[in-house]
């Protein structure tokens, strides 16, 4: 089948005007995984994963800045810029050598998943590393793109969001309906928000009758929707989501508020064990960021939230391959050294032989 990317398959739904290049890298079109395992787990009636990180660039990310980086080159902007804890610059180094625009990065020093920085670098971006956090990145950033003419990439761009809420469109197009919860890791919101736009319009527009409720999961050390105020300094092994002051914090109260749903946060440790049952459960290979969304179902199945019969969709934001780092300390001691024999690795296996 071919599928023509989100420009063109949602135009209807975009501010895609007939100056639009509909650039792309075929984006879009992800699995709603149904689960196999972990279900049994929950104790909920169905239960899916939207795995986001088989993206072209490997996060949703690729949604929201196919838009961005069109209407960037379609106003005549040559240079494209953001900040980003790693899937943001990722994405719009490649959007950009897409549509033939350059393109600035500013990073967390040190504070970035490797495949990620391998990504902003293999694309050509300007990468620099700033001794700040994400939070002290995107203010200089939206410093420098309002006073000099460098187009803001960051999802402050409202054509980032508009093309995330495509994400909504496909998991409603695929289940025919919208799910009961839906649930995502936030971290500067504007997935949140996206997702909560792209559900309402297709509710204004008759397509769906009722609305999902909408729980979003923060790390624990970078939970500032849930404590109600700014962190300082923001801390998790989920980097992707180490965020202290959420550009689209209205949004996401919004999108809580609205829906009837939460904002809570999961620890460090929860992160972690859910990307573990991900990997080795329903054989889904995500970063840690992205199993914050399953990590928070887990926690509230437990504490009896739901009543068995819903229907629950897990965002899953970007793929596991973005950060070896941490998905090899979680396997270290599970390597074993063999000689370059086949009794000694029949040896170690302790195999018994067939008797035929
Ligand atoms: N999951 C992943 C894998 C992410 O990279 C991000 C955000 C989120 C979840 C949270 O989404 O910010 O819309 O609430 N990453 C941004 C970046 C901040 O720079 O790549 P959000």
């Amino acid at each position: 089948m071919r599928w023509p990317g989100v420009l063109e398959y949602f135009a209807d739904y975009l501010p895609v005007t007939s100056h639009t290049p509909l650039i792309t890298l075929n984006e879009g079109n992800t699995p709603l995984v149904e689960s196999y395992q972990l279900v049994e787990k929950l104790g909920a009636g169905k239960l899916y994963f939207k795995f986001e990180g088989m993206n072209p660039t490997g996060s949703f990310k690729d949604r929201g800045m196919v838009v961005a980086v069109a209407k960037a080159k379609e106003e005549g902007r040559a240079v494209v810029m953001c900040a980003s804890t790693g899937n943001t610059s990722a994405s719009a180094a490649a959007y950009a050598q897409r549509a033939g625009l350059s393109c600035i990065v500013l990073i967390p020093q040190g504070k970035i998943a490797l495949g990620k920085l391998s990504q902003a670098l293999m694309h050509g971006a300007r990468v620099l590393a700033v001794q700040g956090n994400f939070d002290d990145a995107l203010s200089i950033v939206r410093y420098i793109t309002s006073h000099y003419p460098v187009a803001l990439v960051n999802s402050l761009n409202p054509y980032r969001i508009e093309g995330q809420k495509t994400a909504a469109f496909e998991v409603v197009e695929w289940l025919g309906e919208s799910p009961d919860y839906l649930a995502l890791p936030v971290g500067n919101a504007g997935n949140i928000t996206a997702y909560w736009k792209g559900f309402k319009e297709l509710k204004e527009k008759g397509k769906i009758t009722s609305l999902p409720r909408m729980l979003g999961f923060q790390a624990e050390g970078a939970a500032p929707l849930v404590s109600g105020k700014p962190v300082s300094n923001p801390q998790t092994v989920a980097t992707a989501i180490r965020i202290g002051n959420p550009a689209s914090w209205k949004g996401a109260i919004a999108a809580r508020d609205e829906s009837g749903g939460l904002i809570e946060a999961v620890s460090d440790e929860e992160i972690l064990q859910a990307q573990r049952m991900l990997a080795e459960e329903e054989g889904i290979f995500v970063e840690p960021a992205s199993a914050a969304s399953f990590a928070g179902v887990l926690k509230k199945s437990e504490e009896g939230f739901f009543t068995g019969r819903e229907t629950i969709v897990c965002v899953l934001t970007g793929h596991g391959l973005k950060d070896p780092d941490i998905a090899i300390k979680q396997g270290e001691g599970r390597i074993e050294e063999v000689g370059a024999s086949a009794e000694e690795v029949v040896e170690i296996l302790g195999l018994e032989r067939e008797h035929v």
